[in-house]
């Protein structure tokens, strides 16, 4: 695997620079998941570094790019919507470019529905083709016909790319890119291509960097960051990784996702337990509670490894919440599957859980399995999941109601007056506090709980 370093593109930016009287402005919006956010921040680093100003309206750009994500239907659709409503902006202003980019940009199909049904869509590059923007744009520019072609796969991992940070206390850490676990439901491993882990080298690097521009949250990130440190010359797991990394001096916390259950280790349950910096909260997504809906999946993990494997980490790890994502209505799920799903559910109890009815992907191994289930009774099957956890989390949430926990300042509250607060197990609190706390640690007194939201009182 090559590992390259972004280098500044002199050419690209005279070129672009020459094509308009005064800077250029770039509205980017990012519609996918962390990573996905992540590469937005980059785009925005390498645009402002390619002599782009940045704006927040699409009325003000001069190119607008959707940074987008395939992972269900529902996802394409709204970018679709999204790419639609651009047109009348197109017709009012010829030299606007609208360029999408992202996961849905790796696929030949979505490339040829975007060059047949949106003309005014000039330009489409791929996960990894951040780094090369800058010379694209200038082509286009300079030729100006359209620019769409399904992006090729590569294997490189690119550093020292420009980024311009959405927030200046929160920040995401890519430590892996690719996935190489081919989920047979999941479109990721074919847009994002093969796994490739950073060098712990790179990734500290720019560990130290956050913490020192005060960074107070740093979320280590890939898709299934418990194999990190595959195919890298030095020998390196994730937990010897998370080591490194908490032997940087500072105030900051640690969070991490996705781990994957197959290859969460009792090694990472203690590396965690041993590291306060490291946040008492894991999402390890279960996606099903049958044995044989897992096998289907290509999980490689049974409901009773997992079990065991969440007896270990709370029997270490005082305080531990967990979430999860699962999937409803996968081809061929029973009831009786649905039912294992909604029993382990109960019994791990988790803080948070993300619920999915499962949407099948064009070239994926499930998108060929009979789905003989009617859309009706998955919506019947999220619901009945979904009232269940609602029990469960209003039961948890209100158990932690007169204690007295850290925060970090996130956001303004709903409430005049009030700031929101997340906890380590990311339940966010409500509480009445000057606005200077923003971005900084808390102490809260929480007072009550509505929901999944709580309130409290500054310590
Ligand atoms: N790499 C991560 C998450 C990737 S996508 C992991 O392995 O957990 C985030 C979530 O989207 C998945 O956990 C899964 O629950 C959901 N998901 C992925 N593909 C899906 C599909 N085709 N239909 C419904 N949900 C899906
Ligand atoms: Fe998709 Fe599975 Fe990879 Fe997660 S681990 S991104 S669910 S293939
Ligand atoms: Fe993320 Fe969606 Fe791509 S979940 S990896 S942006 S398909």
């Amino acid at each position: 695997m090559e590992r390259i370093n972004f280098t500044h593109d002199e050419r690209a930016a005279a070129q672009i620079a020459a094509c308009y009287d005064t800077p250029p402005m770039a509205y980017v919006r990012s519609f996918g998941c962390q990573q996905n956010v992540n590469d937005g921040e980059k785009i925005k680093g390498v645009l402002l570094d390619a002599g782009f100003g940045l704006c927040d309206s699409v009325e003000q750009a001069d190119l607008i790019l959707f940074n987008t994500c395939a992972v269900r239907e529902h996802a394409e659709d709204r970018v679709f919507g999204n790419v639609g409503a651009l047109k009348s902006l197109k017709e009012a202003n010829p030299r606007l470019i609208i360029g999408v980019c992202g996961c849905m940009a790796q696929q030949p199909t979505v490339v040829e529905k975007l060059k047949k049904s949106y003309p005014f869509v000039d330009l489409v590059f791929g996960v990894n083709g951040i780094d090369t923007l800058p010379a694209l744009l200038a082509e286009k520019l300079q030729r100006g016909r359209r620019l769409l072609q399904t992006p090729v796969e590569r294997f490189d991992v690119v550093e020292q790319v420009p980024i311009r940070r959405d927030s200046s206390f929160r920040a995401w850490l890519p430590i892996m890119y690719g996935c190489d676990n081919f989920c047979t439901y999941c479109i990721v491993p074919y847009v994002r291509g093969r796994e490739r882990s950073r060098r712990s080298e790179d990734v500290l690097a720019e560990f130290r960097q956050l913490v020192e521009q005060g960074y107070k949250e740093i979320t280590l990130l890939g898709q299934n960051v418990n194999s990190y440190g595959k195919g890298l010359e030095e020998q390196i797991d994730f937990s010897d990784l998370l080591e490194k990394l908490c032997q940087v001096p500072g105030e900051y916390q640690i969070r991490f996702m996705t781990s994957h259950p197959k290859d969460a280790s009792h090694k990472l349950i203690d590396t965690i337990a041993a590291h306060p910096q490291i946040c008492r909260h894991i999402h390890l997504p279960v996606q099903s509670g049958s044995d044989r809906i897992l096998q289907q999946m290509n999980r490689h993990y049974t409901a009773g490894q997992y079990r065991d494997l969440i007896r270990y980490a709370k029997e270490k790890i005082p305080g531990l919440t967990l979430s999860s994502d699962i999937i409803v209505g996968f081809p061929g799920e029973t009831e009786e599957d649905f039912q294992a799903t909604l029993d382990l559910v109960r019994e791990i109890g988790y803080m948070q859980l993300f619920t999915f009815i499962y949407s099948r992907r064009e070239g994926t191994k499930a998108a060929t399995m009979p789905d003989p289930i009617t859309r009706k009774e998955k919506t019947d099957r999220m619901a009945r999941l979904l009232a269940l956890h609602d029990e469960i989390s209003h039961k948890l949430v209100s158990e932690l109601v007169g204690s007295t926990v850290t925060v970090l300042v996130e956001s303004h509250g709903r409430t005049e007056g009030c700031l929101n607060g997340r906890l380590d197990n990311n339940l966010v609190v409500e509480f009445a506090a000057d606005p200077a706390l923003l971005g900084q640690y808390a102490r809260v007194t929480l007072t009550g709980a509505r929901g999944a939201m709580l309130q409290g009182q500054l310590a």
